[in-house]
């Protein structure tokens, strides 16, 4: 009790005294992706105009290549001010586990936010108790987006199941759609092959997965391996030379009619190609997914050592506020992670994930760090891109289980 109330002494101390400095924040918003993490630097610099923001960022979808840049940095023991990482094991499992980031229980306790976030989000972020980073939007990772215009030309709509989606894959096809679907680099595969795993095992099955109670050999996680396949054989041949946003602008273009990828492709679409929700893009729960949100949330954290840590603590206040999230996630297709966000500022699209997030059954993320550690999700990469040359499911699901049992999740 004594120390907490010391340590939020020192919080409270270092972050009064800030009005100047400097403030280094990390993360992979570059580009197409950068107008959400601006709103939110404007917001800081309105509160701490004396404050230089360096808003480093390595690009690359799914942040690839910033979490080994992060890794270099933070082994190197020269951490950002503040970094970005998915909330939930991508997290817990790596820094904080290995003792190297900031507890932060007594800003959320000043902030309040134990009571405006949701308590599982919290329990995400949570480890021993304790909160260590602050989360600043939930995006939705099971969407299929298509061009409304063109599903109506080709006479087909968005299908409900996997098997579903195979029939339509062929109507395509014969309509002379040479790739009905359109993947992109490898983690957009894996993005792919989660929405394909949980369309087909169901969501509790998912769960167990993670769990350690399903195991990768069990013959139904082998066929969902099989169906990831056939639906692959749906996709276009140069995916490993396409990022997300190219990918989604062969869904604009009306060269696939669909793609799996998160709601990042929603802010791509309204912010970048300044599209409208339901003419210029529209969306559907990834087949089998009715009902079930998978998510993932974008959070920052405050490593240990970081050389301007007033500001980061401040960087972290705007970024968990109100005004901040409503700022940031209008722009970035995510909804805030507050429960009190002010709807009105969002778009159709983004209102209807607000629904679905209150109403659907939640599960977490692979790849974008909710449910696995980093050991098990930036090695599954190579398994998926082993099965889709070699479609062998047998083979994938085996070496998918070895590296569960070898990252600690199954036995
Ligand atoms: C996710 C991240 C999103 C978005 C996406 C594409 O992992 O959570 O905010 O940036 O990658 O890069």
């Amino acid at each position: 009790m004594k120390k907490a109330l010391l340590l939020a002494a020192a919080l409270a101390v270092t972050t009064s005294a800030s009005a100047a400095g400097k403030l280094e924040i990390f993360s992979w918003w570059s580009g197409d992706e950068g107008p959400a993490l601006e709103a939110l630097i404007k917001l800081y610099k309105q509160k701490y105009p004396a404050v230089t923001v360096d808003n480093a960022t390595v690009s690359g979808g799914a942040g690839t290549n910033a979490k080994a840049v992060l890794k270099t940095r933070m082994l190197g023991g020269t951490p950002p001010d503040s970094f970005q990482a998915h909330a939930g094991q991508e997290l817990i499992g790596t820094w904080v586990v290995a003792g190297r980031m900031e507890d932060l229980s007594s800003l959320f306790k000043s902030e309040g936010w134990d009571k405006v976030f949701p308590k599982d989000l919290v329990k995400l972020i949570s480890q021993g108790g304790k909160p260590w980073s602050v989360p600043v939007n939930v995006h939705r990772s099971n969407v299929m987006w298509y061009n409304p215009a063109k599903l109506k030309a080709w006479g087909v709509t968005a299908p409900k199941t996997w098997p579903e989606f195979l029939k339509t894959c062929s109507t395509l096809k014969a309509k002379g759609v040479a790739a009905p679907l359109v993947v992109g680099e490898n983690w957009t595969q894996q993005h792919l092959w989660e929405s394909v795993m949980i369309g087909t095992l169901g969501s509790a099955n998912w769960e167990n997965l993670w769990a350690g109670k399903l195991k990768f050999t069990d013959p139904k996680v082998v066929g969902a391996f099989t169906t990831f396949g056939k639906v692959m054989d749906c996709a276009n041949k140069d995916a490993s030379g396409l990022s997300w946003q190219q990918a989604s602008d062969r869904i604009i273009d009306g060269t696939s009619a669909f793609n799996v990828m998160g709601d990042w492709a929603a802010g791509y679409f309204t912010t970048t190609k300044k599209l409208a929700p339901n003419t210029g893009f529209g969306w559907a729960p990834a087949p089998g997914t009715t009902k079930t949100f998978v998510m993932l949330a974008d959070s920052f954290g405050l490593p240990k050592g970081a050389k301007d840590r007033a500001e980061a603590i401040n960087w972290l206040k705007v970024l968990g506020s109100k005004a901040g999230q409503d700022a940031f996630n209008p722009l970035k297709g995510s909804i805030a992670a507050r429960t009190d966000s002010d709807l009105s500022k969002y778009n159709t699209y983004s209102k209807s994930a607000a629904a679905d997030w209150k109403s659907n059954k939640i599960v977490g993320s692979m790849v974008h760090g909710a449910v696995a550690p980093e050991s098990f999700t930036s090695a599954f990469g190579a398994i998926i891109d082993q099965f889709v040359a070699s479609k062998n499911s047998a083979a994938a699901a085996a070496a998918a289980q070895q590296l569960a049992v070898r990252a600690g999740i199954s036995k």
